[in-house]
């Protein structure tokens, strides 16, 4: 039984070596901030977190949300003058750059962690 015990051993620091590695991927230590993030952070903070709490904290969002909502307010589906204002001159790449960003930034609130189906922009429904 010993050797069984340390393949054991061996095998849980193996799977907890890449647990840390997903989380410091998720964490977003590597992602690049968008020029345009500057603008968006006089409100939402360029970390996600809401300089006042009429504005939405985004830090930590779902990606594919974040994308969704952007692409909602520029098209006009989701109407708040301020939001379709700021999205209105967004391109794509801006899109995903900025969701990107967000969804990798430190949660200001709990997001649960659930597997999420992340469907490319290009292909999010309503679009
Ligand atoms: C002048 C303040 C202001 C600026 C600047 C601003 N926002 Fe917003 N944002 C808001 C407000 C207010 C809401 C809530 C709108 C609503 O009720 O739909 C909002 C909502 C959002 C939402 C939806 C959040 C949710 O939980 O549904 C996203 C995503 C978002 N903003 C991203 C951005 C991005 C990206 C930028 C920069 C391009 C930006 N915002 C710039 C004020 C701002």
């Amino acid at each position: 039984m010993p050797p069984k015990k340390c393949t054991d051993m061996r095998a849980i620091a193996i799977t907890c070596s890449l647990l840390a590695l997903s989380f410091a991927g998720a964490a977003g230590a590597a992602v690049a901030k968008p020029v345009r993030v500057v603008v968006c952070g006089a409100c939402h903070g360029e970390d996600g977190k809401a300089k006042m709490p009429m504005y939405p904290n985004l830090a930590g969002q779902y990606r594919s949300y974040l994308e969704q909502a952007l692409r909602a307010y520029r098209s006009g589906a989701r109407k708040n003058p301020i939001m379709n204002a700021q999205a209105g001159g967004l391109t794509d790449a801006d899109i995903q750059a900025l969701a990107l960003w967000y969804s990798s930034r430190p949660p200001a609130l709990y997001t649960p962690s659930v597997s999420q189906p992340f469907t490319p922009s290009a292909t999010v429904a309503g679009e």
